[in-house]
């Protein structure tokens, strides 16, 4: 009997109390498509109960009445912190912030979502306010960006906001009308200048590592339930308030890595009320003595890196100059113009030290000047690619400054941005080493997210001149113009100049778009990818690397040359688009370039390498390898068809290619990789003859001699 009623509860619960409505099963279906059928959602179909799941860390549905009350999905996407050496993994092109949250919104009882390393991107919509019971909304460790919608401040039943680990920017809306808030963690954006509002209830405050740039306000002291306050990591400024140390219920606090300067009061950070275990006020430009009860303190108290006077400390300190000097420069108003003054700065210079050139070029500056100042409506010339939309606001702004060629982008390229010193600190996180991710010819290169959650390489060149720094920015003109379908393209610059005289150092930042497939040399030597590559495509992508290449000779004046092209430069984006990376950028830095017409045929050759490489679909390392492949292609196109080249050539391309297409492709690359410089083809002749090639191959596929599909 009593396993009679056992049974019986059994089947009784799940269909009285748990029954997930029709509606609500369809939206989490739609859930899961949305979001690209994740790993943690793989196992949901038909005969799933969604309310009585297997308790799991990754996944977990709570439901009342036949409606959702709680969505947690944990997926394992890396986000923007994560610095692995995976790709981007944000999910595709085609999901959209909108119409992922309109689905989720009509989960009308959610109290409680947390949406966690799924690859979420693209912006917060402000309809997210349409969650009108939730509680606690977690989307950390994806990669949202743009600003945090005003519309959240009307969320009054919102406890916890946890966006940690994400790309926002802008200033924190209001949000002391949101009573009922216990906790916001915003660690790890990019948020800022203002410091936030925030209501009284408020227990944990976390704000690490974002771009807050103003000083803590004084009614931080009427937080009387605040347990943590975390904002290290920042650039706050002006004086650590009194107050903060002797908020009652505040036990931990760390301020260690902002800007904060001048002295402590010599009590309030050890009140005998104060119920603080941890404050952490190192890495500042902190003066004065100590206050003593903070070194015999039994909590954990930790001031090292500022400038305290050194009696008795054993934590180590900066001297007093400085956090005197680099004070001095933190105290600046948060929302910096630098932009103009870089520009504006090397004019200044010029006149210094060039005369009459001088004068010439002021009058010119005036002349502009007066251009912008009479412009005052916003120009806006977003050319229609996406990259272009998401540009951030402050980029447009910025390019208002710039002459209006610099910002139409060519061939439906993005615009072109003169970045500040900032918004390259930002997107580097000040440079940090684990976004480091190559020391190339010409400086090192970064990975960077631009605030609108946007990829970018950022090329850091020093350039040390005693000369005029005209020069210099007649080779900024040209970086605006190195931008081609078959070129990985440059997006901007930031230009810094540092007056030593009678030297002038400028630093350059050359901001370039990030193309996040393979390199042509990984799908070449990867099994699976490789059969993606047949000879059409094979030649379609050697032609868009020719016309890359042909750009930088004769596209831009004067020509690039000396391009160190090698094959794991050549990378492919999503359609198999050929794009030329790591060329060289016309500026004068440390590195010297050979005679101009050497470099261009040691481009050549090297163009030939790639070439070499593409028909035979071997991993070339040394020139030993070079001359053997090239001897055995010569020696077997003496030859009459077939066998002895068949043996030569990738053996995944058989039955995909035209005989003839294949020979002058082969005859072409020989060329290139002639000993004799001056034998090697020019870029034209070498397009031609991957285009003839082409033809060939087309007009032999379009009359039904292709075997293979693709
Ligand atoms: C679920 O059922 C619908 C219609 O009843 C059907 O179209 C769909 O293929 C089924 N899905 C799975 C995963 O079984
Ligand atoms: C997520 O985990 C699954 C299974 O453990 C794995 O197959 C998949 O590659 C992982 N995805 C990422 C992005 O790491
Ligand atoms: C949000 O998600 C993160 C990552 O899973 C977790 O560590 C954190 O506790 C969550 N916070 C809330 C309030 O749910
Ligand atoms: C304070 O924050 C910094 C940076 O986020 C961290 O390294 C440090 O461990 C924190 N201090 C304490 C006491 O937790
Ligand atoms: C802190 O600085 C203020 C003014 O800068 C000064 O009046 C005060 O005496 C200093 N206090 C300590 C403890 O050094």
């Amino acid at each position: 009997m009593n396993l009679f009623s056992a049974i019986f509860l059994v089947l009784l619960i799940p269909s009285s109390l748990a029954q997930l409505s029709q509606t609500e099963t369809r939206i989490l279906f739609q859930v899961q498509k949305l979001l690209e059928y994740p790993q943690v959602l793989q196992g949901w179909n038909n005969w799933t109960n969604f309310c009585f799941l297997p308790p799991s860390p990754s996944l977990k549905i709570v439901c009342s009445n036949g409606r959702v009350t709680e969505l947690t999905v944990i997926g394992n996407r890396t986000s923007p912190s994560s610095h692995s050496s995976e790709p981007f993994q944000a999910l595709s092109g085609t999901f959209s912030t909108d119409s992922f949250f309109t689905v989720l919104t009509k989960l009308s009882s959610l109290k409680v979502l947390s949406l966690v390393s799924l690859g979420l991107w693209g912006t917060i919509p402000e309809k997210i306010n349409r969650f009108s019971s939730l509680e606690i909304l977690n989307i950390s460790s994806n990669f949202i960006s743009g600003e945090i919608p005003d519309s959240i401040s009307s969320m009054r039943n919102l406890k916890s906001v946890v966006f940690a680990d994400n790309l926002l920017s802008g200033n924190i809306p209001d949000l002391t009308s949101l009573s009922s808030l216990e906790e916001v963690n915003f660690d790890g954006n990019k948020l800022g200048p203002e410091f936030p509002s925030i209501g009284n209830n408020i227990v944990k405050i976390i704000l690490r590592k974002n771009s807050i740039r103003s000083q803590i306000p004084l009614d931080l002291s009427n937080f009387e339930k605040l347990q943590i306050l975390d904002v290290s990591l920042n650039n706050l400024i002006g004086r650590i308030p009194n107050s903060i140390f002797s908020l009652p219920s505040l036990h931990y606090l760390n301020l260690s890595s902002n800007k904060f300067s001048g002295n402590l009061s010599m009590n309030s950070p050890c009140s005998s009320s104060s119920s603080l275990n941890y404050v952490d006020i190192s890495h500042n430009f902190l003066v004065g003595k100590l206050p003593s009860c903070m070194v015999k303190s039994k909590a954990k108290m930790l001031y090292s890196w500022n400038c305290f006077s050194k009696k008795s400390l054993k934590d180590e300190q900066h001297s007093l100059s400085y956090c005197k000097r680099d004070a001095a420069l933190a105290v600046k108003p948060p929302n910096r113009k630098v932009e103009k003054g870089s520009s504006m700065k090397l004019g200044l210079v010029l006149v210094i030290v060039g005369g009459v050139v001088g004068i010439a070029c002021v009058l010119a500056l005036i002349i502009v000047f007066i251009l912008w100042k009479s412009k005052p409506e916003r120009l806006n010339h977003n050319m229609g690619g996406s990259v272009a939309h998401k540009f951030s606001e402050k980029s447009n702004m910025n390019a208002r400054h710039v002459p209006q060629t610099m910002r139409l982008g060519t061939h439906g390229q993005p615009p072109y941005n003169i970045f500040t010193e900032e918004e390259i600190e930002d997107a580097t996180n000040n440079f940090d080493q684990s976004n480091l991710i190559g020391e190339g010819s010409q400086g090192q290169i970064y990975k960077g997210w631009l605030r609108n959650g946007s990829v970018v390489l950022i090329n850091c060149i020093k350039i040390k001149q005693k000369g005029l720094p005209h020069s210099i920015m007649q080779q900024l003109d040209v970086l605006q113009n190195l931008r081609h379908r078959h070129m990985v393209s440059v997006l901007g610059h930031c230009l810094i100049t540092h007056q030593d005289p009678p030297q002038v150092t400028c630093t350059v930042f050359i901001v370039h778009e990030y193309i996040s497939n393979v390199s042509l040399r990984d799908q070449l030597t990867d099994g699976k990818k490789k059969d993606m590559l047949k000879w059409p495509q094979r030649m379609a992508i050697s032609i868009g690397i020719a016309r890359g290449v042909q750009f930088l000779h004769t596209g831009v004046a004067p020509g690039v040359f000396g391009n160190n092209l090698k094959i794991e430069n050549i990378l492919l984006d999503d359609s198999l688009n050929a794009k030329v990376s790591g060329y060289r950028i016309p500026l004068p830095s440390k590195s010297t370039v050979n005679e101009e017409s050497d470099a261009e045929k040691e481009d050549i050759y090297q163009l030939g390498v790639i070439l070499l490489e593409v028909i035979t679909g071997r991993q070339i390392t040394s020139s030993s390898e070079v001359e053997q492949l090239k001897d055995e292609l010569e020696r077997s196109s003496s030859e009459p068809p077939s066998s002895i080249l068949r043996s030569t050539i990738d053996p995944s391309l058989r039955g995909s290619y035209a005989y003839e297409s294949m020979n002058t492709a082969v005859q072409i690359t020989i060329n290139c990789l002639s000993k004799i410089s001056s034998k090697r083809p020019s870029i034209e002749d070498v397009l031609w003859n991957l285009q003839y090639s082409m033809q060939v191959q087309e007009s032999w596929t379009s009359s039904g001699n292709l075997s293979t599909k693709f």
